[in-house]
C-alpha cells in the first residue's frame, strides 16, 4: 500500500483485498469482552476534522484506540481555525506535536492531497472526506459490508455484483469513491439520480448511469441510498423535496421489487422520509447499522497497514488466540 490513502484510485485489488481481509480479522475483536490490540502503542493518529462528522470521526477515533494509538481530537470549531490559522499552520503545529498519521475531513476537494504532498508533514495522511471528492474509507467499509453480505465463497469477492448507488451523486464523495472501488474489486455499479443531480464527465466514471429507479431496482444485489446534501447546493436541484422522495426515495414499495437476496445501504446520515422511509431504514433488508459498526474494523485495518508496516499477506495471524488476551 501506498503511505497516504488520499483516493480509492490508490488502491489496487490487491490493496483493497488486503484492506478487507484484514478488517475481517479485526472484525472479530468487536464480538471480544476486551476490544484493545497493542499493534500501534507508542503512535499518535491525529483526527483533523474542519466540516462535521458524527460517524466518522468516531469511528476512527475507536479504531486507533482500539490498537492502543494516542488520539488527539482536533476539530476546526473552536480551535485558533476560527482566527484565520491556515491549513499549512494547522499541519505545521501538528507535526510538531509529533503526529504518525493525520486523518482530516475537510470542505475543500483536495486538502488531504494538499497535506500529503506539500512537505509540511512527514505523517500518513487519510482522507475521511474532502468537499465532493473522495471519502475512500466509507467505500472500503461499504465494500466490505457487500462482501460479507453478497461475496462468493470461492473468493471471487463482488464479481458481476450489482450496486445502485442512489441519489445526489453530484454532492457524494461516497459515490464517487464507491464506483472507484467496487469497479476495481469487480461490481457493477450504475449511478441513479435525477438530470440535474448527475455529475457533468460521469461519462468517464467505470459505471452506467439511470435517471429511472424503478427500472434499475429489480436487477440489484444491493441498493446504496444517498443524502440530499443541501449544504452543497446553492440553487434550485428539484422542484420540491416530496416530488424528489416520489422520484428518488426508497419507500417500502419500492423495496418490494428488489430480489430476495438484496440489501439496502446507506452511508449516513439519513433524511428519513427523504431518500429512504422510515419501514425501510429499521427493515431486515437494511444493514446502515452494521456499517458502522463495520467501519471501525475497516479504518482499525487502514491505520495498521499504514503505521505499523506489517507485511499481512505473511501468514501469521494478527489476533492472539483467544485463550491468550493481549
Ligand atoms: C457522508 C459524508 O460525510 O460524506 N457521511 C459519512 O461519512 N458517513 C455522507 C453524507 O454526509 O451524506
Amino acid at each position: 500500500m501506498k503511505r497516504h490513502l488520499l483516493s480509492a484510485a490508490d488502491l489496487t485489488r490487491d490493496d483493497a483485498e488486503l484492506v478487507l481481509r484484514t478488517a475481517a480479522e479485526l472484525r472479530s475483536l468487536a464480538d471480544r469482552p476486551i476490544k484493545k490490540l497493542p499493534a500501534l502503542r507508542g503512535r499518535t493518529v491525529v483526527n483533523l476534522f474542519f466540516e462535521d462528522s458524527t460517524r466518522t470521526r468516531i469511528s476512527f477515533e475507536a479504531a486507533a484506540k482500539r490498537l492502543s494509538a494516542d488520539v488527539i481530537n482536533f476539530a476546526a470549531k473552536g480551535s485558533s481555525v476560527s482566527k484565520g490559522e491556515s491549513l499549512k499552520d494547522t499541519a505545521l503545529t501538528l507535526e510538531a506535536m509529533g503526529a504518525d498519521a493525520v486523518v482530516v475531513r475537510h470542505g475543500a476537494s483536495g486538502a488531504p492531497h494538499r497535506l500529503a504532498h506539500s512537505g509540511w508533514v512527514r505523517s500518513s495522511v487519510v482522507n475521511a472526506g474532502d468537499g465532493t471528492h473522495e471519502h475512500p474509507t466509507q467505500a472500503l467499509l461499504d465494500a466490505f459490508t457487500l462482501t460479507r453480505h453478497l461475496g462468493a465463497a470461492d473468493g471471487g469477492g463482488l464479481d458481476g455484483r450489482r450496486v445502485a448507488i442512489v441519489g445526489d451523486v453530484l454532492h457524494s464523495r461516497v459515490a464517487r469513491s464507491n464506483a472507484l472501488l467496487l469497479q476495481t474489486l469487480g461490481a457493477e455499479v450504475t449511478l441513479v439520480a435525477p438530470p440535474t443531480l448527475m455529475p457533468v464527465g460521469v461519462g468517464s466514471w467505470p459505471v452506467e448511469t439511470s435517471y429511472d429507479l424503478d427500472a434499475v431496482l429489480p436487477k440489484a444485489d444491493a441498493v446504496m441510498m444517498l443524502r440530499v446534501q443541501r449544504e452543497r447546493m446553492s440553487g434550485g436541484f428539484f422542484p420540491t423535496p416530496r416530488e424528489y422522495s416520489r422520484r428518488y426515495g426508497l419507500d417500502g414499495r419500492r423495496m418490494a421489487t428488489l430480489q430476495d437476496h438484496a440489501i439496502v445501504m446507506h452511508p449516513g446520515p439519513m433524511v428519513r422520509g427523504m431518500e429512504i422511509t422510515a419501514d425501510v431504514a429499521d427493515s431486515p433488508r437494511s444493514v446502515i447499522v452494521e456499517q458502522v459498526t463495520n467501519g471501525v474494523a475497516v479504518r482499525m485495518a487502514v491505520l495498521y497497514l499504514l503505521l505499523s508496516g506489517a507485511d499481512l499477506s505473511a501468514d501469521a495471524p494478527l489476533l492472539p488466540t483467544e485463550s491468550a488476551p493481549a
